[in-house]
């Protein structure tokens, strides 16, 4: 898709991090902008910004893990901007944890947002896509958690291999239908975003009980994670990525080279049928 202007993007997790900065840039493309996020201060704070920034915005209060909410997200956008061209499907969470030991409630939590929510956000936006018949593209935040081998946020990993391996499956069914529809699966490394602060948007019903599933790794993970907000890379660097990625028509939108060899580490355990390496991505490694 090259042309933007005048076209309906619709993002979600939009009010902090990568959505934001995705919603920022296409809005600088000229899009209209229907940003959606469950936490509704910030939200709010975005559609300001955004506005201030001379985008056309419609903030809609979403929660991504809920059908019914995600339906009403699509009915607003179209109420209200007639149509929806690019879909970010974006909105997720972070717990880490032993995977025998973390509570079912972490489990739920991060599956009904991050694998859930980009369920619903293709069952919803796709058919419509494909309705109007216009160039079209679909963005999935997955992970480079979804291609490498990683101990200590099974939930976290599993989800994202889920989000990569259903933007696959889309890609090809899009194409084999002759759609004029891309998809990309957005796979960054460590980002500087809130991510690590993301509890605060976890329902009540599902919070941990105290103690429950403690361990010095779930705390040295869960650690790790807050620290991306000073160490990772900025969350504009990724939605430019994007931009050329939707421009390009890519599928694979990749994190940088000390990431790719933990993938290819992982891809070769495959290829030959080895046992998983232990290989993480060591930062500033450039051997
Ligand atoms: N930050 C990283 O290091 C990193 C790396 C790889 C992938 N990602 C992925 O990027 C995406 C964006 O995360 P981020 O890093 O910008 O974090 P962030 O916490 O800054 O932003 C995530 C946004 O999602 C919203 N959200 C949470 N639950 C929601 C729900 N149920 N419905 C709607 N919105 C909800 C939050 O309110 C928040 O505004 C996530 O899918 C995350 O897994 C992040």
């Amino acid at each position: 898709m090259r042309e933007f202007t005048g076209k309906v993007a619709v993002v979600t997790g939009a009010a902090s991090g990568i959505g934001l900065a995705l919603a920022r840039m296409l809005g600088e493309q000229g899009m209209r902008v229907a940003l959606a996020d469950i936490e509704a201060g910030a939200l709010q704070n975005a559609a300001l910004d955004l506005e201030k920034r001379g985008v056309e915005v419609l903030a809609v209060r979403t929660d991504v893990s809920q059908a019914d909410s995600v339906n009403a997200l699509a009915e607003k956008t179209l109420e209200v901007f007639g149509a929806v061209h690019v879909v970010c499907n974006n909105a997720g969470v972070f717990a880490g944890g032993v995977s025998w030991e973390a509570p079912l409630e972490d489990y739920e939590w991060v599956l009904n947002v991050n694998m859930w929510g980009v369920i619903h956000g293709i069952r919803t936006f796709v058919p419509h896509l494909l309705a109007h018949g216009e160039e079209g593209h679909i963005v999935n935040t997955a992970s480079m958690a979804a291609v490498t081998s990683i101990p200590y946020c099974a939930m976290y990993t599993m989800s994202k291999h889920a989000v990569l391996s259903l933007s696959e499956s889309l890609y090809h069914e899009l194409k084999l239908r002759g759609a004029r529809i891309g998809v990309s699966a957005l796979c960054p490394e460590i980002v500087a975003t809130r991510i690590g602060g993301g509890e605060r948007n976890r329902p009540a019903h599902l919070k941990r009980a105290p103690g429950a599933g403690a361990s010095p790794e779930r705390d040295l993970t869960e650690q790790a994670v807050r620290n991306g907000i000073r160490t990772g890379t900025p969350p504009e660097q990724i939605a430019q990525r994007v931009l050329e990625g939707i421009r390009e028509d890519r599928f694979y939108i990749l994190a940088e080279d000390v990431w790719r060899r933990a993938c290819e580490s992982r891809l070769e355990d495959i290829r030959l049928a080895r046992n998983p390496t232990f290989a993480p991505p060591v930062e500033g490694d450039s051997s």
